[in-house]
């Protein structure tokens, strides 16, 4: 019989939102007629924007001419994609990125599991707990760790609390550790980075030669214009940074697939004593396993910088953080304690009475109908928090409010 990775036997009980629709499932059977309102998993609900879908849909005709149709593209995604991203996301934010650092590809998800390949399996890395789930097992996945313990820490990771104590902010590390993971405005805690923490961090990794790992998924839902919005604003950076981008929750690309990943050709690390460069290694891993985006997604991505596309994202991600705000306002009259929802799409929220995570997640789906995600999913340090979303429609999130606050 074929020999399975074992390492995956390590991984705790399921994938937190597999295990969240399982819960829900159970539920439905019991109560069929239940209207449920879905906060938990950070999936966007709104319709694609105008600019996108009209640059798709002619991008559909030239497929269908002689002239206008495309096979494989670039690995890397098209120069103009990669020109349009780098002269708005980055130039326009004093950043010195070049379009050939920029990797397009189906998600943030996938890029930030997939860097791994290319990273040796003796480094030592540090996550915070909580922590977008991928992170860590995808470490866990490829070997990297040892079981799990009874507070769901892998031996062989090293976790960095963070909590209403600290801020929301995880410390600089005394030890010195080879890989860190940051997500910033932050899964899920939804706190954000100053230009003073992010320059702790890089001063941190140069003096350790360390490489961050910067999820910048959620940059466009920054509302204080002092944030960064890229780890490349902050100098030196591009000597110890990989950027991951999406445009899943800015364009409502969650279905549509698209984001980009950024390398910057400074960047080394060592086989031995020898130094390599990271992006060479990157590019040759994605020309071997990923054939790139289709020419029509790309083209719906390009045009979220377009005049108009960037008129609607404004009025998309505007209209998402409208969402935050209720149910911070809401939740905190009616008496909870609820972090985040400024400058990201999440709301943290203490579990009251002390509940455990779980224990409310059932509480608020049995009591109220609404599905949320429970904060210990992301981590032993989670545990007695809990995540709401402000991805749903304006009528759903204010029903949901009224059902929570009359509990
Ligand atoms: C979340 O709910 O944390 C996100 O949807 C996860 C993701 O983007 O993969």
């Amino acid at each position: 019989m074929v020999q399975v990775n074992s390492d995956y036997l390590k991984l705790k009980a399921g994938y937190l939102f597999p295990e969240i629709s399982r819960r829900i499932k159970e539920f439905n059977a019991k109560n069929p007629d239940a209207d449920l309102i879905r906060l938990g998993i950070g999936d966007v609900t709104e319709p694609l924007p105008l600019a996108c879908r009209e640059a798709m849909k002619y991008a559909i005709e030239e497929m269908g001419t002689q002239q206008g149709f495309r096979g494989y593209g670039p690995e890397q995604g098209y120069q103009w994609l990669r020109e349009s991203i780098v002269e708005n996301d980055y130039l326009t934010r004093g950043c010195e990125i070049k379009a050939e650092e920029i990797f397009v590809s189906d998600g943030s998800k996938c890029d930030s599991s997939n860097i791994l390949d290319i990273l040796g399996k003796a480094n030592k890395i540090a996550v915070t707990d909580p922590v977008y789930p991928v992170y860590v097992d995808t470490n866990v996945m490829t070997g990297r760790t040892g079981e799990v313990n009874s507070s769901g820490e892998y031996d062989g990771l090293s976790y960095i609390p963070i909590n209403s104590d600290n801020g929301f902010e995880a410390a600089i590390p005394k030890e010195k550790f080879d890989v860190i993971y940051l997500c910033f405005p932050n899964n899920p805690t939804g706190a954000v980075a100053t230009r003073e923490q992010l320059f702790s961090w890089v001063k941190y990794a140069k003096e350790n030669n360390s490489l961050i790992l910067f999820d910048a998924a959620y940059e466009a839902f920054i509302t204080d214009e002092s944030i960064p919005h890229s780890i490349y604003e902050i100098e030196g950076s591009k000597d110890c940074a990989i950027e991951f981008r999406s445009f899943s929750k800015n364009a409502g690309f969650t279905g549509t697939r698209c984001a980009f990943t950024v390398i910057p050709k400074s960047l080394k690390g060592k086989a031995g004593a020898e130094e390599v460069d990271l992006w060479s290694l990157w590019n040759r891993r994605q020309s071997t396993k990923f054939n790139g985006v289709s020419y029509i997604v790309q083209r719906g991505a390009e045009a979220v910088y377009s005049i108009e596309g960037k008129k609607q994202i404004k009025k998309l991600v505007s209209f998402y953080m409208n969402n935050a705000q209720i149910i911070k306002e809401n939740l905190t009259a009616a008496g909870y304690e609820v972090f985040g929802a400024i400058n990201a799409p999440y709301a943290w929220i203490k579990t009251p009475k002390n509940m455990s995570s779980w224990d409310f997640f059932d509480f608020l789906l049995a009591k109220a109908n609404v599905v949320g995600t429970p904060g210990s999913g992301f981590g032993a340090a989670g545990e007695g928090y809990f995540r709401l979303s402000a991805f749903n429609s304006r009528e759903n999130v204010e029903k949901a409010m009224q059902r929570i606050v009359k509990l």
